[in-house]
């Protein structure tokens, strides 16, 4: 509630005693949660999944009473999913003791059941054993679908059907992708919608889970300095960049159905977007919030072919070794014109944007990794101390940087005086860097998540008419570029990218931070 999260907000109360005023523990019948990860022999399951529930456990944020199950058709016993979890399981660096004792009791409440996606006697089954741990108790049930997404209505309809809970809620979290276009996503939302309530469904977007992320409506909504310039009065661009410095290995066959704009543009950046543009919501309540993000979204301008410009990575030798190209993977199809590189220039067309460009830029197989928001201002009217910068005026204008990762940080770009009896100039930062400011190691994404849907707090999850907003502006788009078989610029592995993203940002006179 909008209560619960000002105290959040103030760190009044601790996630573990929310849980218990949310009911967890009322009236003697305590309830329980059971957690089903689905395909829980998969990459995901492993690596983000049972890592997070247990580093929620070990912060004591997880109830009393809970029991988690593995499902997929693997056969495992419990022992070997045990076995299988505690090889990915880390404590934080904050404190390490009992860190092996945790985990042990962790794992105790660990099972696993081999299942088809589609039988309902199968889930059935899971029920029965379900209802063995919860003993009598009122069970609130949270499925978490880790499967590829042709699998997710047969179960979905199969656990709702046959193992949803009796007596307490039941809730599934959805993984992306949430279609691959317009249409696609409506199909797949009806029919989530045959077995589950809006609210029952939460559709996860990873990076809204993350620290700064979160932080963006706090640094914009409880300081005064930033509000009043957060408009194109002030703002010249607003960058979104993301990168990483490794291919899609692995992982092929999967991204070359979809591509970088689906696999990051339309659902990372542009979340960060709206967040980014947002008006002020009523009240920190998810539909508040979520009122005003889709509003953004509907206020955007669909995307151009002019505007965007994709690449694919090739091979480079470096050093004596060889990165593979996109293609050399096995998955890939032959001659394959899939993106793994894309920027784009999107604009807003409300009152506070208008004409704003908001240029995204995301890639694979680059030089380094790291997002981040990068925001431009305008220069000083009539400033004093142009003269003192030369010709490249550029270069005295501020910039806010909101680096999401690696090493967060924020800073400020301003204007200083070089000390000493001369009058130079130069560009320094005031700088919040979080290593050096917080000794608390941040938690990552999907602990913050799973905690959110445990407690039923919707915020960081994408509603439905959210999501059609973002697909309406990608689409046409995404279409063109396949229909006209537009071939994407080819970039070396490990290279900055194509230059074509520098024009692109030329033609609106931006630069790339
Ligand atoms: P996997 O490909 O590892 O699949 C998970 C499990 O689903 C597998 O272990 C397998 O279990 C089962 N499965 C796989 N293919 C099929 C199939 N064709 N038919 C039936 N069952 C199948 O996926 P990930 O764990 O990588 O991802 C899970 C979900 O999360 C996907 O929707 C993905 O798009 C999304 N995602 C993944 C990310 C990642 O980093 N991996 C990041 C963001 C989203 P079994 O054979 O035992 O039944
Ligand atoms: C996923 C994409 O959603 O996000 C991947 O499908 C990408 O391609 C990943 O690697 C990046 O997430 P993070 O948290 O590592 O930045």
């Amino acid at each position: 509630s909008h209560k619960q999260l000002n105290a959040e907000l103030l760190s009044v109360k601790s996630p573990k005693e929310s849980l218990v005023e949310d009911g967890f523990e009322k009236d003697g019948n305590e309830s329980t949660v059971s957690i089903t990860v689905v395909g829980a022999s998969g990459d995901l399951a492993k690596k983000k999944i049972f890592p997070a529930l247990f580093a929620l456990y070990y912060e004591d944020c997880l109830p009393k009473h809970f029991t988690i199950y593995g499902y997929a058709r693997s056969k495992m016993t419990d022992a070997e999913l045990r076995n299988m979890v505690s090889r990915t399981l880390t404590c934080r660096i904050d404190k390490r003791e009992n860190c092996n004792e945790k985990m042990e009791q962790f794992l105790k409440r660990c099972f696993y059941h081999s299942g088809q996606y589609d039988s309902q006697e199968h889930f059935a089954v899971l029920d029965k054993k379900l209802k063995e741990q919860e003993g009598g108790r009122t069970s609130n049930r949270l499925f978490y679908l880790s499967i590829p997404p042709n699998i997710f209505i047969d179960a979905v309809k199969c656990a709702s059907l046959s193992a949803s809970s009796g007596n307490g809620w039941t809730r599934v979290i959805v993984e992306k992708p949430f279609g691959r276009d317009s249409e696609s996503s409506a199909a797949l939302t009806k029919s989530l919608k045959q077995y589950l309530t809006e609210d029952q469904i939460f559709r996860i977007d990873h990076y809204l889970g993350k620290e700064l992320v979160e932080n963006l409506s706090v640094l914009r909504f409880s300081n005064l300095i930033f509000e009043p310039l957060w408009s194109r009065q002030y703002i010249r661009n607003v960058q979104l960049i993301f990168s990483e410095d490794f291919g899609t290995e692995g992982r092929g066959g999967y991204f070359d159905h979809y591509g970088i704009i689906r696999d990051i543009m339309q659902n990372h950046l542009l979340q960060i977007l709206a967040l980014f543009a947002m008006e002020t919501p009523v009240s920190l309540d998810a539909e508040d919030i979520r009122n005003e993000k889709v509003k953004v979204l509907r206020s955007m301008r669909p995307l151009q072919l002019e505007d965007v410009v994709i690449g694919q990575y090739k091979s480079h030798t470096r050093g004596g070794v060889t990165y593979p190209a996109y293609t050399d993977d096995k998955t890939v199809p032959v001659g394959s014109l899939t993106p793994t590189f894309a920027a784009a220039a999107l604009f807003i067309d409300n009152a506070r944007w208008d004409g704003v460009p908001f240029l995204m830029k995301a890639g694979k197989a680059l030089h380094n990794k790291g997002a981040e928001i990068r925001v431009q201002f305008r220069h000083v009217p009539g400033n004093l101390y142009n003269r003192n910068f030369g010709t490249d005026l550029d270069r005295a204008t501020n910039e806010l940087v909101i680096r999401v990762q690696p090493d967060e940080a924020i800073y400020l770009k301003i204007n200083n005086k070089v000390p000493g009896l001369g009058m130079k100039l130069d560009r320094s930062n005031l700088n919040l860097h979080y290593a050096a400011r917080y000794s608390k190691e941040i938690p990552d994404a999907y602990e913050r998540l799973l905690l959110d849907a445990i407690e039923g707090e919707r915020r960081l999850f994408i509603r439905s008419d959210e999501l059609d907003a973002a697909w309406s502006l990608f689409t046409p788009v995404l279409k063109e570029l396949e229909e006209k078989k537009i071939i994407p610029e080819y970039y070396p592995y490990g290279s900055r990218g194509p230059v074509g993203a520098h024009y692109l940002a030329a033609r609106y006179n931006v630069r790339w931070g």
